[in-house]
């Protein structure tokens, strides 16, 4: 058989150190299970625009469009902030997740026991939380055109543009029905019906897909109303099914009861098998090139490659129980240290979490 093909895109600040942990761990894993897996490493954000001056180029689409998955670290920086820039970094991973057509952005939170103490919410809260938020990734206001600063009223302004069309909004919302199958069977859609056409619409069509599936259950809420729902109760929230915006935010907030970010897996998938895996926490410049980033969320991607894009469920486990046992050993990067557990670095968790992989059961 042919090997798998993934493209690996570092990306910027910590996106390097936390890559090369997961693209480890992906290469034990794949040995460990037999798997043939060729990895090729991709400029993309910051570093991209440093050296093409675009942070995505054309080459690297399609070598993403030919590779069976992409795995990508995290891009941006102070280097290349400013209001007034022609490109940003995240324009490269904007226009990697559109050219891939990946409209579906998965998001599972899961409360490990062994992090209740670094959760911001009390541990009679957070025990038990674990819910999937299922973001629209390609439409909406992140896409919509007109996108630009212009003179509005003969003054300086700037518009962005709320756009769904029903195939975009039916789509995800099937992909949230179909995901709950497989889980509790509950599904939530969130929108903003009582102020945006966009949410009116949305409400709609979700409520129409939602007649197709009567075994599951399903209720829409306000954005506002559930970001306080979410955090007054998350263990209430099985798949939770939303639009752009509102999903980068609400899946901001509910991975911080995980404790830290960098705990955060993602997986953003299209129609047609493409997938990119990515930690959901961004570039951290504070703390990029010292080696202590937490490589939990990546190696956690890695997990969702292996379940979703090479249909390996027992090699995803095998990385997930042995990232929970390394928790339960003890082992914690800076941002879920707590007194009691032995802090370490990038490498050393890495490290850990290999010794605690195990492949194939015997027979
Ligand atoms: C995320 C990030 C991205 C987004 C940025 C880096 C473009 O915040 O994946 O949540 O806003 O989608
Ligand atoms: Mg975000």
């Amino acid at each position: 058989m042919n090997p798998w093909r993934v493209v690996v895109t570092p990306g910027d600040g910590i996106g390097p150190d936390v890559i090369a942990s997961g693209a480890e761990v992906l290469d034990h894993a794949a040995r460990s299970f037999g798997l043939r897996v060729v990895q090729t490493e991709r400029p993309l954000g910051g570093a991209s625009i440093d050296r093409f001056g675009v942070p995505c180029t054309d080459e690297v689409v399609q070598d993403a469009l030919d590779a069976d998955a992409v795995l990508l670290g995290a891009v941006g920086g102070p280097r290349w902030d400013s209001p007034y820039v022609q490109t940003t970094p995240e324009e490269g991973v904007l226009r990697l997740r559109k050219s891939l057509g990946l409209y579906a952005n998965v998001r599972p939170v899961r409360v490990h026991d062994a992090l209740l103490g670094c959760s911001p919410l009390r541990p009679e809260v957070a025990r038990g939380t674990d819910l999937v938020i299922l973001r629209e990734l390609i439409g909406g206001l992140y896409f919509g055109q007109p996108k630009e600063m212009r003179q509005i009223d003969g003054e300086p302004g700037a518009v962005d543009t709320l756009v769904y069309r029903r195939s975009e909004v039916e789509r995800i919302v099937r992909r949230a029905f179909q995901w709950a199958a497989g889980r509790r069977r509950r599904v939530l859609s969130v929108d903003k019906f009582n102020v945006l056409v966009t949410g009116r619409f949305w409400r709609g069509v979700a409520t129409e897909v939602a007649a197709e599936y009567p075994h599951v259950e399903f209720r829409s809420m306000l954005a506002d109303a559930f970001a306080a729902a979410l955090v007054a109760r998350p263990t209430e929230w099985d798949v939770v099914v939303t639009e752009n915006t509102f999903g980068d935010f609400l899946s901001d907030e509910a991975g911080m009861f995980t404790g830290s970010l960098g705990m955060l897996p993602s997986a953003s998938l299209g129609d047609d098998g493409r997938a990119l895996y990515e930690p959901v926490h961004g570039s951290a410049p504070d703390i990029a090139g010292q080696g202590i980033a937490n490589p939990l969320a990546t190696i956690l991607s890695v997990a969702m490659l292996f379940r979703h894009t090479f249909d390996q469920p027992q090699a995803a486990d095998a990385i997930e129980a042995a990232v929970e046992r390394t928790l339960d050993d003890g082992f914690r990067t800076r941002d879920i240290f707590e007194e009691g557990t032995r802090l370490v670095d990038t490498t050393s968790m890495t490290a850990a979490v290999i010794a605690r992989l195990e492949g194939p059961a015997a027979g």
